[in-house]
C-alpha cells in the first residue's frame, strides 16, 4: 500500500491535532504536532529569562538555539508522542496559557522556524506522517499528497480550548482565552516568514458545525479518494 503525507494546516485551537491523532492511528502513521515543538522552544525561552511581557531577547533565543534538543518519544497509554525538550518530558507544561501567550512571538523568528522546518521535514521524510500545524502544506511539505485546511469561529474554538484547559483542572477565564486565540490568529497570519495561509491545493474544511465523527468521516473519505487516484 502506498504511503503518502498528510499536511493538516489552519488557525488555532480548531481541533487538528484531535483529528491528526485518529487518523494516524486509523493508518498506522506517524503523527507530529509542529506546534508543540514552537511551544517546546517557547518554554526553553522563558526558563531562560529571556522573554517578559514586552521584551523578548530574540538574539539570544537565536543564539542558544543549538541547545536546544526536541524530541518526540510514543506514549502507549495516550496513544500518540509526547514532546521532549532536552531529555525532559514538556508535553504538559507547552499547553498552559502563558506558553500559548508567547509563542507565536517566538514562532515569527526566521532562525527558529528554520531549525523546527528541517527537523519536521526530517521526520516525514519516508511519507506515511500526519503533521499538524501552519506552514505544513506551504512549506515543510509544499507536495503533500492531501493537504487539509481546518477552520472555525473564533468563539467556538476558544470555547473549546477554554474546556479543555478547565478539565485539566486550570484556573482561566473564558474571555482571556478568547482574546489569546484572536491574537494568534492575528499574529500567525500576518508574520513575515511563513505566515499562516491556506495552500492553493488544500482542502477547507470549517467544522464549526461538524462532529468529531463528521470531521473523521469526511477526511477519512479525502485520505481513500487520495490513494485511490495514485
Ligand atoms: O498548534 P498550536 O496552537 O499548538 O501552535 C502553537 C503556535 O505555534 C501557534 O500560535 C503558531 C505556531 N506554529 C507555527 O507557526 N507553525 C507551525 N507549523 C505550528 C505552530
Amino acid at each position: 500500500m502506498n504511503k503518502i503525507t498528510i499536511a493538516i494546516d489552519g488557525y488555532s485551537s480548531t481541533g487538528k491535532s484531535t483529528i491528526a491523532k485518529q487518523l494516524a492511528k486509523r493508518l498506522g502513521y506517524v503523527y507530529v504536532d509542529t506546534g508543540a515543538m514552537y511551544r517546546a522552544v517557547t518554554l526553553y525561552a522563558m526558563q531562560k529569562d529571556l522573554i517578559h511581557e514586552s521584551d523578548f531577547n530574540v538574539e539570544a533565543l537565536i543564539y542558544q538555539l543549538d541547545k536546544i534538543n526536541i524530541t518526540f518519544k510514543y506514549n502507549i497509554d495516550l496513544g500518540f508522542a509526547e514532546v521532549y525538550l532536552n531529555g525532559v518530558n514538556v508535553e504538559k507544561r507547552i499547553r498552559t496559557l502563558d506558553v500559548s501567550g508567547f509563542v507565536s512571538k517566538v514562532a515569527a523568528v526566521s532562525d527558529v522556524r528554520q531549525k523546527l522546518v528541517a527537523i519536521q521535514q526530517q521526520m516525514g521524510q519516508d511519507k506515511g506522517v500526519v503533521m499538524d500545524g501552519r506552514d505544513i502544506g506551504t512549506v515543510v511539505f509544499p507536495d503533500a499528497e492531501l493537504k487539509l485546511f481546518m477552520t472555525s469561529s473564533a468563539e467556538k474554538r476558544a470555547q473549546r480550548r477554554f474546556k479543555e484547559l478547565k478539565d485539566r483542572g486550570d484556573d482561566v477565564l473564558y474571555e482571556d482565552v478568547l482574546k489569546n486565540v484572536q491574537e494568534r490568529d492575528f499574529l500567525d497570519s500576518n508574520r513575515k516568514d511563513s505566515p499562516l495561509v491556506k495552500a492553493k491545493d488544500a482542502i477547507e474544511i470549517d467544522n464549526s458545525n461538524l462532529s468529531l465523527e463528521e470531521q473523521f468521516e469526511k477526511v477519512l473519505r479525502l485520505v481513500r479518494m487520495t490513494l485511490e487516484d495514485m
